[in-house]
């Protein structure tokens, strides 16, 4: 019907703005995998997405990237329905194949405070990688309270919280194709 297209995909309620649209974060994860493939691409690469939240994102920089990857998946404790980060995150999925003597890259969707990704590192470094590199698709610098960076970073923002490929609020806005605020009264 005429005028249909218009409302075909309209913001679901809760949502402020987009902040970045699908062709946007489609160009930058190309950007991202060029610079993986430089500095990791050599000797194969075990990515480790982390979940919930890296599922999108980690699904299509491994389809970027232009050589052979292995994919696991870890699990860790999330905010629940709160917008607070937790100061001591719990891995609650171990990996399912030995990372002893491989090159890992772990794949997160933000960096916020930092507990998450300073508490894998040292998790992982544990089990004895060659090489261990993070990538996350979001860096918060502004709410970070671990002395932490990663060495790949898709877009840097400002404090807000954020939801959509991939990220939610209480388990909603993951499948949106964008990332975008939230309204600020949930
Ligand atoms: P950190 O331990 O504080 O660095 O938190 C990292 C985790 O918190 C991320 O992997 C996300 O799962 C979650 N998180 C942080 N900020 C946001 C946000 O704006 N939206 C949704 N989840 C977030
Ligand atoms: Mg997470």
């Amino acid at each position: 019907m005429p005028g249909d297209s218009l409302d075909a995909n309209p913001t679901p309620e809760g949502i402020k703005s987009i902040l970045f649209d699908e062709t946007t974060i489609d160009q930058r994860i190309k950007e991202l995998a060029e610079g993986i493939e430089e500095r990791c691409g050599s000797d194969g690469l075990t990515i480790i997405c982390v979940l919930t939240g890296a599922l999108m994102f980690a699904a299509d920089l491994a389809r970027k990237l232009d050589f052979p990857v292995e994919i696991d998946c870890l699990r860790i404790g999330s905010y629940g329905n709160r917008l607070n980060s937790v100061s001591k995150p719990k891995f609650s999925a171990p990996l399912k194949n030995s990372i002893r003597g491989k090159p890992v890259l772990i794949v997160d969707d933000i960096l916020d405070t930092g507990h998450t990704l300073s508490a894998l590192m040292s998790d992982l470094e544990k089990q004895n990688p060659s090489s261990i590199h993070s990538c996350v698709l979001l860096d918060k610098p502004d709410r970070r309270q671990v002395d932490i960076e990663a060495d790949f970073v898709g877009f840097t923002i400002p404090d807000a919280f954020v939801v959509g490929y991939g990220l939610d609020f209480a388990e909603k806005f993951r499948a949106l194709p964008y990332i975008a605020t939230l309204e600020s009264a949930q």
